[in-house]
């Protein structure tokens, strides 16, 4: 028996890896601040439980492949507050933000074609590309200059015949980068000139800080046919586990040949596109989503002022999302995590970080890098952050950053 060769060549998440040690210091009675994971901690809304628990059919049947109309319009509605022009027909509910991106390669690359990335990249991409057979082109942003994109020009070279799209984050994940109106024309511009699509992850829109405005790649109309959005509830609704996405395209023809592979699936579990449903609607809409907003908020100042203290570390403001990629003070991430994990602690207290060399297509990068996410409070956060400083003082395999 065989397994197939493009399974085999798919990467371990970089966020999960290190579990193990984290595991092996929880036996020893260690506690550990798990800055790896985007998992957030902020309690779902209400309203998504009401709806379910009023669900008063008898039998939970196969949905609408599309997703329920009431999923849908809920959709419609929740993107006129953003000025997204997708209507009813121009919406299919999807399993997930990570179904929608899968799928959306699958419609519109062939093996062997190309979509070009900013790295660091949400990982999960290079893992998709992979069972679609498409090869990853990174188009390397640096911590630096704030992971903003190179000129026009640069982008540009790394074009061939067999260049089909972008995946863009905007908000990024793991960088934090919000992209500004020049930078989205910029590859707005350039998805027109070379006939390309972008895949615009806007799953993070809402967490934009410091007055950065988000700009969707769906805001200007001569290029509408080149954006395919791909969208969550995961974050913005605290609602990971209810496993539902969208993808939104003015294309018709790409939503047809998409429909096809959401009709092979079937469907997406009913009961909780009911519950996602009822949330925009909810009367406490706005007040949870600016309570999230705040505290999300609270938490990339936290760390932001303490990492930015801490010496032989270079960070950059994050001005959305709720991640951050910064460089230590050390050769290679991955063995500090570890060295941390296995050696250090402040009262019993110690850090689980996510090495960021699994973010990046081209070898070498991001191997003295690490990503945080701000999925724990603001006190555990500062504590974590003294953990860090105080572990880089400690650490024998301390190295200056050239
Ligand atoms: C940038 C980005 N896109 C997509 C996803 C997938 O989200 P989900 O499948 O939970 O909707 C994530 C999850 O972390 C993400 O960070």
């Amino acid at each position: 028996m065989i397994i197939s060769d493009r399974v085999k060549k798919m990467q371990s998440s970089p966020i999960r890896k290190l579990i193990p040690y984290s595991q092996a210091a929880e036996k020893r009675g260690i506690h550990v601040f798990k800055l790896n994971i985007g998992q957030p901690d902020i309690k779902t809304p209400e309203a998504f439980m009401d709806a379910i628990r009023n669900f008063d059919k008898d039998v939970i049947e196969y949905a609408h492949s599309q997703g329920i109309p009431e999923m849908i319009e809920s959709l419609v509605k929740y993107y006129k507050k953003f000025d997204i022009p997708l209507e009813y027909d121009d919406i299919i509910v999807t399993t997930g933000g990570s179904e929608a991106l899968i799928y959306s390669i699958l419609t519109i690359a062939n093996p062997g074609d190309e979509i070009l990335i900013p790295e660091p990249f949400y990982a999960n991409y290079n893992s998709f590309a992979t069972l679609a057979g498409v090869n990853i082109v990174p188009i390397t942003t640096k911590a630096e200059d704030g992971f903003h994109f190179p000129l026009k020009e640069e982008i540009e070279a790394k074009i061939t015949d067999k260049s089909r799209a972008f995946i863009i984050a905007n908000p990024s994940n793991p960088t934090g980068a919000v992209y500004t109106r020049d930078e989205v024309n910029m590859i707005l511009d350039i998805c027109k000139e070379h006939d390309m699509f972008v895949i615009a992850d806007e799953v993070y829109r809402e967490f934009v800080y410091d007055g950065e405005k988000y700009v969707s790649f769906m805001h200007r109309e001569d290029t509408l046919e080149n954006v395919i959005l791909v969208d969550s509830v995961s974050k913005r609704f605290s609602n990971c586990g209810a496993r539902i996405g969208a993808v939104g395209s003015k294309n018709k023809e790409f939503m047809k040949q998409f429909m096809k592979i959401a009709q092979a699936r079937l469907s997406v579990a009913t009961l909780e596109q009911v519950g996602v449903a009822a949330i925009v609607d909810a009367p406490d809409y706005d007040e949870f989503m600016k309570e999230a907003y705040d505290e999300y908020k609270l938490r990339r100042d936290t760390v932001y002022a303490a990492l930015k203290d801490i010496p032989g570390v270079v960070a950059k403001e994050p001005k959305g999302a709720f991640y951050n990629v910064c460089k230590l003070p050390v050769d290679d991430a991955e063995k500090f995590i570890i060295w941390t994990l296995e050696n250090f602690d402040i009262d019993g207290e110690t850090i689980l970080m996510a090495p960021a060399e699994g973010f990046y297509a081209t070898p070498g990068l991001g191997k003295n890098e690490v990503r945080f996410s701000y999925c724990i409070n603001a006190d555990e956060l500062k504590r974590s952050m003294h953990i860090l400083e105080k572990a880089l003082e400690a650490y024998p395999g301390r190295t200056e950053i050239k």
